[in-house]
């Protein structure tokens, strides 16, 4: 049986690993490469593997990866939590992606709408504000999600990306359900000590959602394919999201093989890949923790979950704990 994990907000359990659905359609594939029917396939053999616990965005190509959430759910007749996104908005730019924020009450009103109808439901189970928008006051995009919660169109409400006194703001407007930040051995910065995207210190997110009953939601968990030590810089196409990360340029890679080389240690001793390991180390981190690892691939899916199966030791643990940080920028 596939171990669940409790979303107190919903009042339900979903299975401790979560698919995130976006690299069907964004950030490591390009439009022309875009594959609908694999998509479906991939999302169906999550489900039947037991996932229950999905996560999109209506940024991730312009709604075109809900459109294929939303074909996924009709074709299986399924009906897992599913989670989406409103307040990012996501553009190629000269082969370049580029995303701008609208944290705009009207946007954010509109968007739910039109998620709801790529997604084909009557609510969404848990609706994030992608990124806070420094141009509209907090109280006021968060306040959006408050309205569209009494109007039922959505369950719950997340936050993505924020800093602890972000969390603070929104929790006594509308109560926050879950935080989904990056986080991963090579991304901790959630945990405290670390970083937003926009440079401001983030505080301790990952206990501030369990001291206040929500869940954190990794995003990235796999460090976008760098922690499986599979993904080689070179094969990158041209249009990649991951070229325009300073984690991923040439100099940073070969400094982050030594992140790689302690998973695939720890792996070695499990039998396992390390991708199952990295996963298997996010999930160590709380009983709260709900990762959302991503894949176009049957094989990849099939290790990814095999996380659940790795009971780490208290060896493995503060064997990756030490290992070195990063070298590079997370954006
Ligand atoms: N809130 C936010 O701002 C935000 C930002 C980024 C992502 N997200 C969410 O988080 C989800 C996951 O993040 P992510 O996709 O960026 O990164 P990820 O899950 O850390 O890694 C995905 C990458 O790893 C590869 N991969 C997956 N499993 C593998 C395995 N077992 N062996 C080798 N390679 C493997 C995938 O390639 P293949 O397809 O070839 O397997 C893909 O390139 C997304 O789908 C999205 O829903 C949210």
């Amino acid at each position: 049986m596939t171990p669940m994990r409790r979303i107190p907000a919903l009042d339900t359990a979903v299975s401790a690993l979560g698919y995130g659905c976006m690299g069907i359609s964004w950030a490591y594939v390009s439009p022309a490469d875009r594959d609908d029917e694999a998509g479906v396939a991939i999302i169906r053999e999550a489900l039947d593997s037991g996932v229950t616990f999905f996560d999109t965005a209506d940024a991730y190509a312009d709604g075109h990866n809900e459109r294929v959430v939303g074909r996924a759910l009709a074709e299986s007749g399924a009906s897992p939590v599913v989670a989406t996104k409103a307040g990012f908005v996501g553009n190629i730019v000269d082969g370049k992606i580029v995303m701008t924020r609208n944290g705009r009450p009207e946007h954010i009103r509109a968007a739910c709408d039109a998620s709801l109808q790529r997604l084909g439901l009557e609510v969404i189970d848990l609706y994030y504000l992608h990124r806070v928008d420094p141009e509209v006051p907090l109280e006021e995009s968060w306040g959006a999600y408050a309205d569209l919660a009494a109007a039922g169109k959505i369950r719950a409400a997340g936050l993505s990306e924020v800093s602890v006194e972000q969390a603070d703001a929104a929790h006594a407007i509308h109560p926050v359900a879950a935080i989904q930040s990056e986080f991963s051995l090579w991304a901790r910065d959630a945990a405290g000590g670390g970083q937003n995207q926009d440079g401001a210190d983030v505080g301790d997110v990952v206990s501030w959602t369990k001291d206040h009953d929500a869940i954190f939601v990794p995003f990235s968990p796999l460090g976008r394919g760098f922690l499986t030590g599979r993904v080689s810089v070179g094969d990158l196409k041209a249009g990649d999201f991951r070229t325009q990360l300073g984690r991923w340029q040439s100099d940073a890679v070969q400094a982050n093989q030594a992140i790689v080389e302690g998973v695939r240690r720890v792996a070695d001793r499990h039998s396992v890949t390390p991708a199952a390991i990295a996963l298997a180390w996010v999930l160590a981190q709380g009983e709260h923790i709900i990762p959302i690892p991503g894949t176009t691939k049957s094989a990849n899916l099939q290790a990814n979950l095999q996380a659940l199966t790795v009971t780490l030791t208290n060896d493995d643990l503060a064997e990756l704990d030490g290992l070195p940080p990063a070298v590079g920028g997370r954006y």
